[in-house]
């Protein structure tokens, strides 16, 4: 091997590539017959050292020779972007069916380069590159002239490999790319198990675990958004991996379309985990001297378990994904419209409820679904984006002038590519619809999805949207999105780019939140759809928050919380204390189980209405005081998953300046006599004591990571008196305790 140098990624004369950081390498070669064979991807090792393990060629009985190579098997060779047709009979990263109109192709390698600057992707959103290098590596199909270059990233700061790949054709014919993975990892045999998140409106980011089955297991969208059903984020881990222990490998993807991520465990047991646009319903026509890039695909390593996954991904979404501009900035507590008022806003009502928000401390009011022209229900006006003259005579701008001159901020509600037909953009523009020919709509919500693969749509949501916000009124845009993809196609396009629609879609929807969020730096994006229908890192890129899921109910909330916290961190997630008896499951709890659990998220508001407001003013006051002075640290802390079952859920923050530790426990329903519980709290300073505010009682830090701390105990008779009750959870089902430590 070469001697090793400063660079973070070392090429040997004989074309092993060697991409590490001070913790973790990704390791390939290049073979004698161009394959690029996947030898590593986990805890560093040397670019110095040989590396003696590599891809065996050994007779097997009844397998195949790539190219008649003698016991050159390709479905037991890990590779970097396996094809299909020679051989490796797994499901391939590309897929090309040619002009000869057969799918075989061969991709070797061609040449690389090393460049100090992280490419941008075409029209796609991808993480920055501060303090990253880039390996590019050509591979080319000599019979069809394709070009691939395969992009891979490593950080110096972040474990973290980004990889993404480009299709050029450099042929006279033109060729349809039927499957473009961003990624493929060959991991060896191993006993590995997976997690997924998974779920459906108001229940997201519930998990499954499972041992990596034989054969192909897929997690996909084919809605035409990442969904709900399945958050496009896989993680594999060594069996019995738990929060501090075990190696984890994770994928996520920076795409909000129709994704998909499988594992594949073949016959000799190695698991390919493939990364990219869903195969299903997808291919994109390729002319000659056309080219193609796929979204990027994220990748880590841990060798601390999911805690130590969770916080390489915190990390770096922080630094390297979310708009810079807010990464560190306190976010304003609001007060939403929906739940307080639904459709039935008005210039009066907003003015009233900004009065209210004043009151009770908080800083933002959000007029949210219901202030555009004829819009009384879900049944109609989307599209037309101007005030409703009657509710608003003057104009929202006005309505927003007036809450700010009360020293409030201002946020606006958006579903910029939604259209219900009942609306005067439909009946000017009934060919701006994804649609097909000859078939009846399905509809959701009463609405249809705007063609966005039409430049003139776009340009028409530009135009409406800047036309509110260059009043300089607006400080918060709630960006919504409530149907997903039917009868997918464009009236714009040929027939033989009809597949090409949800990927168009994609790129046009990118383009529209560039230009936007380019526009107006300054103002906070919040992402929904209906709650968590598309959260990911795509949207991510664009806006700092998200509104996760429109479960309000904090039991409901726990399991999403937990889940979500696996890739995104606490900056990203958005929670209101909501009314009672809850909109969605019908739960009552306390104003503290709310507080205590929405207490885990950057944007924290009220979506309650006024009567709500009075019944419980003094506890929503203390909570909105909360929720500021705790603002900070929301954004900047670390975040980790202390105990999670079905009955209890504790948490941990820990500001960025270690000073304050906020642990959050959530006993579900009551029992008498239950085992005391203790909680391992994780990144204090081990020679500094803490000071439990509650109580005044100091802890060291070395006591709380190494002994514990004793979790409240759920006395069900709490009769004895002059006992004192600090450390104890009130009687009854949802109880919840926020303690706060200080360093002393
Ligand atoms: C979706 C959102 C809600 C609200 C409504 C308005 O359901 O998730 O929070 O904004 O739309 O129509």
């Amino acid at each position: 091997m070469s001697v090793e140098s400063q660079s973070m990624i070392n090429v040997s004369e004989d074309l092993k590539f060697n991409l590490s950081n001070s913790r973790i390498s990704y390791i390939f070669q290049v073979s004698a017959e161009g394959v690029l064979e996947h030898l590593f991807f986990g805890q560093r090792i040397s670019a110095s050292h040989g590396l003696s393990a590599g891809p065996r060629r050994e007779f097997r009985g009844c397998t195949l020779e790539f190219q008649s190579i003698e016991n050159y098997n390709l479905d037991d060779t890990p590779q970097e972007y396996p094809w299909y047709g020679t051989s490796d009979s797994r499901q391939p990263a590309v897929h090309i069916r040619n002009g000869e109109g057969n799918s075989t192709s061969t991709f070797l390698f061609k040449s690389h380069r090393v460049v100090q600057n992280k490419p941008e992707l075409n029209s796609l959103p991808s993480a920055r590159g501060l303090d990253s290098e880039t390996l590019q590596i050509q591979l080319l199909d000599s019979v069809t002239d394709i070009l691939l270059t395969l992009n891979y990233t490593v950080y110096e700061h972040h474990d973290v490999i980004a990889r993404s790949t480009h299709f050029s054709n450099n042929s006279d014919h033109a060729v349809t790319i039927l499957n473009a993975h961003s990624s493929c990892l060959d991991l060896p045999q191993g006993d590995y198990e997976l997690l997924h998140f998974n779920g459906s409106w108001a229940r997201e980011f519930e998990s499954e675990r499972m041992v990596v089955p034989k054969g192909r297991f897929t997690i996909e969208s084919t809605r035409g958004a990442s969904s709900n059903a399945h958050n496009p984020f896989l993680v594999l881990m060594s069996k019995g991996a738990g929060e501090q222990n075990g190696d984890v490998y994770a994928t996520t993807l920076m795409y909000s379309g129709n994704f998909s991520l499988s594992t594949e465990k073949n016959e000799f047991e190695s698991v390919r985990i493939l990364a990219g646009i869903n195969p299903f319903n997808f291919q994109w026509v390729l002319e000659p001297g056309a080219s193609f890039s796929t979204p990027e695909s994220l990748q880590v390593f841990s060798n601390q378990g999911l805690d130590g996954m969770s916080q390489v991904w915190h990390r770096f979404v922080k630094e390297q994904v979310s708009p810079l501009q807010f990464n560190d900035v306190a976010r304003p507590t609001y007060l939403n419209s929906w739940e307080a008022a639904y459709f039935d806003v008005s210039h009066g009502k907003i003015l009233e409820l900004a009065d209210k928000a004043k009151q009770f401390g908080v800083e933002m009011l959000v007029l949210d679904d219901g202030w555009f022209v004829g819009r009384s229900d879900d049944t109609t006006s989307l599209g037309d984006w101007f005030s409703d003259a009657e509710k608003f005579p003057e104009g929202v701008e006005e309505t927003a002038k007036q809450v700010k001159a009360k020293g409030l901020k201002f946020g606006l509600w958006f579903e910029p590519e939604m259209v219900n037909r009942k609306s005067k953009l439909f009946v000017k523009h009934p060919e701006w619809l994804i649609q097909v020919p000859d078939r009846r709509f399905s509809t959701g919500r009463y609405q249809n999805i705007l063609d966005l693969t039409r430049q003139e749509v776009i340009d028409y949501l530009f135009d409406r949207l800047d036309s509110f916000l260059k009043s300089g009124m607006i400080d918060y845009v709630k960006w919504d999105m409530n149907r997903v993809m039917t009868e997918v196609g464009s009236l714009a396009l040929p027939s033989n780019r009809q597949l090409e629609v949800p990927h168009r879609y994609m790129l046009g929807l990118y383009q529209l939140l560039d230009r936007v969020t380019t526009k107006y730096p300054n103002v906070l994006f919040e992402n929904c759809a209906s709650g968590g229908n598309r959260f990911d890192l795509g949207m991510l890129r664009y806006m700092s928050q998200g509104w996760v899921s429109d479960m309000c109910d904090p039991v409901g909330r726990l399991a999403i919380i937990n889940g979500a916290s696996h890739l995104f961190p606490l900056s990203t997630l958005a929670s209101y204390i909501g009314p009672v008896p809850n909109h969605q499951n019908g739960r009552f709890t306390s104003v503290k189980m709310r507080q205590d659990v929405g207490f885990f998220a950057s944007a924290r508001g009220l979506s309650l209405n006024e009567e709500d407001l009075e019944t419980s003013r003094e506890e929503i006051e203390a909570a909105i005081e909360l929720y500021k002075k705790t603002a900070q640290d929301m954004v900047g802390g670390s975040f980790h998953r202390l105990k999670y079952t079905n009955n209890e859920v504790c948490w941990q923050l820990i500001s960025s300046d270690k000073r304050r530790v906020y642990v959050g426990y959530y006993h579900i329903l009551s029992a008498p006599n239950l085992p005391y519980r203790r909680a391992r709290l994780i990144g204090l300073d081990v020679s500094v004591g803490y000071h439990l505010v509650s109580s005044g009682e100091v802890f060291g830090g070395d006591a709380l990571m190494h002994l514990g701390i004793d979790l409240p105990y759920v006395d069900a008779m709490q009769h004895q008196e002059g006992r004192d009750y600090n450390n104890h959870l009130d009687k009854g089902d949802f109880a919840s305790n926020l303690m706060v430590f200080e360093r002393v």
